[in-house]
């Protein structure tokens, strides 16, 4: 008998600050005003999607003492849109990234399980352990958590934030809370916790909300990253959306959680993934091929360049050849607040590398960029992608995608009415939402109903 189609997951992230946005495109909108995240999550729920996504961005990032062009849009507060986004929509899921470096376990409880109550249960937490010291500036004396206690604060600071969730827990006081009555009991809320990283006590103010514990995502990559998420995740973030890498990456996480006691499809795989649509597969490529100009211009071409040489690259012609200086090694890094410093591990052999490229295709600074960049995930007509997607997901690179427009607000519309039918009428999406909660559409139990499972079991 052949396997069942699995069903796909589908989410939709505001771009906001990433290297995916097009702010300078006429369609391009606010990505502060209200209105823009109205529309976008409006056409997300109208699509029947799982979950609208906020990544997080603590400051702006900077390259030699300059913002960077990408950033300028800004970014405001993860639970104040959110909160605000759950009294214009009903069923969709609301996903915020909020790291666990930066703040406090009682204080981010207590925001998602009040989002979790606000929206009828549809909250979800992505917990991150961020950036680097630049970003936590802002926070924290002295900038930053090493690299080696971010995950012992993240996986202390999780169970901490699970304890207070599950602090209301007891059949009496949710009888109890129908009459008011329940501020007589003492145990409502009581939590006591003590650990390296937290030594707390005290009473949890909200009661315990409708999904119990917000949906928990987790998006890091490293070793310790997949088994904070094998270990106590209902979902990964990634940007494994390619065929192999996204395999290798689902094989290797969903591996993991056997001896955690979990089973594979308790900890769902959603990565982020791009898309240009045309009426026809040539159409899109070109189209896609003028995007990807819109997004690197040749100030972000220098800057990314800057970034592997790690000196200023300011006198050069973005239209020109590569420089014929290697890049400086060292310690200090010219760029700031960006995420893949560690990723250039050995830049002087990337400068070869691209240097011999570039000659090879007779290829300028922003030709380089523009074509070793990451391409789109998704090109191509709607047949063609909804016939990618649904292969994909069948061949388990993932279980659905976190869909990245490039313009806001509108960037998802034309995904939404073409794609997303296509899509319905394979059998593989949903056509109507079927539950109430985010835990509904994703299929994840209920947290009593999993403790339930393993008393009985
Ligand atoms: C796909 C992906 C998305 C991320 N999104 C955010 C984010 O929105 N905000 C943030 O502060 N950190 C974000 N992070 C950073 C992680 O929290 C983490 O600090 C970083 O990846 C280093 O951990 P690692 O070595 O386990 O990957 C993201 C990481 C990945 C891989």
């Amino acid at each position: 008998m052949s396997k069942p189609l699995k069903q796909i997951h589908l989410a939709a992230h505001f771009p906001g600050v990433n290297n995916t946005t097009v702010w300078s495109d006429p369609a391009a909108g606010s990505h502060i005003e209200f209105s823009s995240f109205t529309h976008f999550a409006k056409t997300a729920e109208r699509a029947r999607f799982d979950f609208l996504f906020l990544a997080e961005g603590l400051r702006l990032r900077e390259q030699g003492g300059k913002i960077y062009d990408l950033d300028v849009v800004g970014r405001p507060d993860t639970f104040t849109i959110l909160a605000a986004l759950a009294a214009v929509t009903e069923h969709l899921g609301l996903t915020g990234t909020i790291n666990s470096t930066f703040n406090e376990p009682y204080e981010v409880a207590r925001q998602f399980a009040s989002l979790d109550h606000l929206s009828g249960g549809r909250a979800a937490w992505n917990v991150v352990t961020s950036w680097d010291a630049f970003t936590g500036e802002n926070f924290r004396r002295g900038g930053f958590l090493p690299q080696d206690e971010r995950y012992s604060r993240a996986k202390e600071f999780l169970a901490t934030a699970n304890e207070l969730f599950d602090s209301w827990h007891g059949d009496e006081i949710l009888a109890d809370q129908a009459t008011g009555s329940f501020l007589s009991d003492a145990r409502a809320g009581s939590f006591v916790h003590k650990g390296p990283q937290f030594d707390i006590h005290g009473q949890f103010n909200v009661p315990r909300s409708p999904q119990g514990r917000p949906v928990i995502f987790q998006a890091g990559e490293s070793d310790e990253g997949r088994e904070f998420a094998a270990s106590g995740a209902d979902a990964i973030f990634s940007r494994y959306a390619t065929l192999d890498a996204g395999q290798a990456f689902y094989t290797d996480v969903k591996s993991r959680l056997a001896k955690y006691g979990r089973r594979p499809d308790e900890l769902l795989i959603l990565p982020a993934a791009s898309f240009v649509l045309g009426d026809t597969d040539a159409e899109a490529e070109e189209i896609a091929h003028q995007v990807r100009r819109q997004q690197v211009s040749g100030a972000t071409a220098l800057k990314h360049l800057e970034f592997v040489w790690n000196r200023d690259l300011s006198s050069y012609d973005p239209e020109g050849p590569l420089p014929d200086v290697d890049p400086l090694v060292g310690e200090e890094h010219i760029s700031r607040g960006r995420a893949q410093v560690r990723m250039y591990r050995d830049p002087v052999a990337i400068a070869r590398e691209w240097r011999e490229l570039a000659e090879a295709n007779k290829w300028s600074i922003r030709d380089l960029v523009i074509n070793t960049g990451n391409r789109q995930t998704f090109v191509g007509s709607p047949a063609t992608v909804a016939r990618t997607i649904n292969d994909f997901v069948q061949a388990d690179v993932s279980d659905g995608f976190i869909l990245v427009p490039h313009i806001t607000p509108g960037g998802l519309d034309a995904f939404a009415d073409t794609v997303v039918p296509l899509l319905q009428e394979q059998g593989v999406f949903r056509t109507e939402y079927e539950g109430t909660t985010l835990r509904d559409h994703l299929g994840l139990a209920h947290p009593d109903e999993k403790r339930s499972e393993r008393v009985a079991s």
